[in-house]
């Protein structure tokens, strides 16, 4: 069974290059409403427990720096079997892979600093959501 529901974040690149407005409308344009909507900024604590499950790869003392170095926009959003269809909106981890169109493809700086999050699957999608925002947060 599918959720309608993923989670993803505006990563502190695309935040500080100034396409929080550009990267909204694209995902608005695209049929997702949306359920929660933030600006904040994630602690080196936030982000390690965010990203615990790469917690052995090499790249995740840089991505917790990363994660954690400025602003980012967090958001709940809503379609039909959303998981699926915002990784297709956002495209490929390496924008060097990502399909023309796609928002990593038009917004991100490298595999590292790739723009934005979007949930793996269902589970992880509500486990993220809830991680951000308290129940009242969440329409
Ligand atoms: P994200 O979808 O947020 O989930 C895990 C993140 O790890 C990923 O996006 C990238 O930002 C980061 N990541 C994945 N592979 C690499 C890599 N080879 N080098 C640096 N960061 C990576």
């Amino acid at each position: 069974m599918t959720s309608n529901i993923t989670f993803t974040m505006i990563k502190p690149d695309a935040v500080a290059d100034g396409h929080i407005g550009a990267i909204l409308g694209k995902i608005s344009e695209a049929g997702f409403g949306i359920k929660a909507l933030k600006l904040t900024q994630l602690t080196v604590a936030d982000a390690k427990k965010f990203y615990e499950v790469h917690a052995e790869r090499p790249f995740y003392g840089e991505l917790v720096e990363f994660m954690s170095s400025g602003p980012i926009v967090a958001a709940v959003l809503e379609k039909e079997n959303a998981v699926d269809e915002f990784r297709k909106l956002i495209g490929a981890t390496n924008p060097a892979e990502a399909a023309e169109g796609t928002i990593r493809k038009l917004f991100a700086r490298s595999i590292g600093e790739n723009a934005v999050h979007g949930s793996d699957s269902d589970e992880n999608a509500l486990i993220e959501a809830q991680f951000h925002f308290s129940g009242r947060e969440i329409f």
